[in-house]
């Protein structure tokens, strides 16, 4: 299926690793240009290093800032227009875990979070507005996850943010779309990244498992009976950024391999 992203433009917050490499990757695959952002400059570099080894140069470009920091997030949006002459499609991927119930996550920990994922997101939406509506078909996609559909103790920060990122997704939808500018969204379930990588230690600490056998445990839980890869969520988010989505809206897609209960 000709998915119609070649010589579009795509901006990829937190697209030095994981989920948001995968789908820079395929935007590259498709024939798209990127912008790939991140906070560690020699992470991007060695991503934008392996992003140029099935591309040509110009069509990579990197910018090293934080999505809390509005200004950086304008350098973003600057850096699409200004070296790819224009934006067609925003991912707002950037983020991390944010472990912890009431007594023992730090409400500064909570803050960081929620400026990341939330504000972020916001002050990207603000920024990429009116190159988004210049284009026929803009596109902006919110990278959530499952707690915000399913609360849990033990993630209660996690769960209060991406309640928030559904409410956004869902609100900003609406006001986009009369310039046809499509607002949705992707949940991943477990994918194998560098973040879940943390899982370890943490697992170690708190549940005394290895990853290797949290890993099996969810695999057994997921219809499917596994993780899922980076590639998984990226091929999710390359379809809702193209032209086959064009009557999608304001919704969100499970990517978790069946293991998502909630029907509606
Ligand atoms: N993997 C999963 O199972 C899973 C499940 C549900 C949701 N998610 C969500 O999916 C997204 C991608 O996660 P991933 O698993 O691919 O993790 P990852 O491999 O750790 O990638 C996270 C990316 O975000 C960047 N980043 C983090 N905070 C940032 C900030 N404040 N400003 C700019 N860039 C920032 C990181 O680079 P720097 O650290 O250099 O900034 C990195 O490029 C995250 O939002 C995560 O919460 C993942």
């Amino acid at each position: 299926m000709d998915l119609g992203l070649k010589g579009k433009v795509a901006l990829i917050t937190g697209g030095s690793s994981g989920i948001g490499l995968a789908a820079a990757e395929r935007f590259l695959a498709e024939g798209a240009r990127v912008v790939v952002t991140g906070r560690d400059k020699k992470k991007l570099q060695s991503a934008a290093a392996a992003l140029r080894e099935n591309a040509p140069a110009e069509d990579v470009a990197v910018v090293v800032g934080d999505v809390a920091k509005p200004a950086d997030v304008q350098a973003m949006v600057t850096a699409a227009v200004d070296n790819l002459g224009r934006l067609d499609i925003v991912v707002s991927n950037a983020g991390s875990r944010l472990p912890g119930n009431i007594d023992t996550l730090a409400v500064s920990a909570f803050e960081t979070y929620w400026r990341t994922k939330v504000m972020g997101s916001w002050e990207l939406a603000r920024q990429a507005a009116p190159h988004l509506r210049r284009q026929s078909s803009g596109r902006f996609i919110v990278v959530i996850g499952q707690e915000g559909k399913v609360p849990a103790a033990d993630t209660i920060g996690a769960c209060v943010t991406e309640a928030a990122q559904h409410a956004f997704v869902k609100a900003l939808s609406d006001h986009f779309a009369k310039d046809n500018v499509l607002v949705n969204a992707v949940c991943p379930g477990r994918i194998v990244t560098p973040m879940t990588e943390g899982l370890n230690l943490e697992g170690e600490r708190y549940l005394g498992q290895s990853l290797e056998h949290q890993e099996s445990g969810w695999g057994l839980k997921v219809p499917l009976g596994r993780m899922g890869a980076p590639e998984d969520v990226a091929n999710a988010i390359a379809f809702l950024a193209s032209e086959r989505a064009s009557f999608l809206c304001g919704t969100n897609f499970d990517v978790d391999g069946g293991y998502q209960r909630m029907i509606f």
